[in-house]
């Protein structure tokens, strides 16, 4: 067996004075769907964030194919193979559906993308029916799909998602979830957070669940479901 894609090796991360992670370990094997629950404010977001490299831990190691990637800039972990589908998606409204999904191969410029955009428009037929729209006048569900299309454009190995299915309608959550399984399918890790639980173990191998920034429960998606710590571990804070 192969070793993990991303390790996260007892991070801790401040925001100034304020410690948020404390003592975080966690691992994402390849082509694993792995979930990070969590109540508002656990450090969810943040655990992402030190992922990539956006939020600098003050103790603690990320760890990408065995090698330490602490002390690495964003786009050095960006080649590595990871990318994010952030909170909110975050596109440039005012530019095209199309301009979008190209900034996601920022760092393969100069690279035939054909293959690339033929992946997401098969993925996404919407996508590719907007490429001209300009992003800011799509719906949220639209949204969501380009922000996906845009992460896949850097052909990641490990995807962080940052609460996917937020601000969408019942249906859509449904349908992003389904969309979530198909690029988790097509061999890409994923590293999700969210809010619904249980839709989010649902569709996972494995799951996380933090509280005030500490990991206070692990294992397998199916035990979890059936954990009456999940509930405690919610309702407890
Ligand atoms: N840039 C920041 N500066 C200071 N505090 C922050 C910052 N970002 C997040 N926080 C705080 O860190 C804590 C964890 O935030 P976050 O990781 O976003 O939680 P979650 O995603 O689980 O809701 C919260 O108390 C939040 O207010
Ligand atoms: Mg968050």
């Amino acid at each position: 067996m192969t070793g993990p894609l991303l390790a996260l090796d007892q991070i801790t991360t401040y925001y100034g004075q304020m410690r948020i992670l404390e003592g975080i370990s966690l691992e994402v094997h390849p082509g694993e769907l792995v979930c990070l629950l969590g109540g508002n404010a656990s450090g969810k977001s943040t655990t992402l964030k030190t992922v990539l490299g956006i939020v600098r831990p003050r103790a603690g190691a990320v760890v990408v194919d065995g090698e330490d990637v602490t002390a690495r800039s964003v786009p050095e972990r960006i080649a590595r193979g990871l990318a994010i589908v952030p909170e909110n998606r975050r596109l440039f409204g005012d530019m095209t559906v199309r301009e979008n999904l190209e900034l996601g191969a920022t760092l393969r410029r100069g690279e035939d993308l054909t293959e690339d955009f033929e992946r997401v428009h098969t993925l996404f037929p919407r996508v590719y029916e907007r490429r001209d729209q300009l992003a800011g006048t799509l719906s949220g569900g639209e949204q969501q799909m380009v922000a996906i299309g845009r992460a896949l454009m850097s052909r990641p190995r490990l995807m962080l998602m940052d609460e996917p299915s937020m601000g969408l309608s019942p249906a859509l959550v449904q349908q992003n979830f389904r969309i979530i399984k198909q690029v988790h399918e097509a061999g890409v890790a994923i590293l999700m957070v969210e809010q619904n639980a249980a839709m989010a173990l649902s569709i996972a191998d494995r799951g996380y669940v933090l509280a005030t920034g500490e990991i206070v429960l692990s294992g397998s998606a199916e035990s979890l479901l059936r954990s009456d710590d999940l509930k405690r571990a919610y309702l407890g804070r």
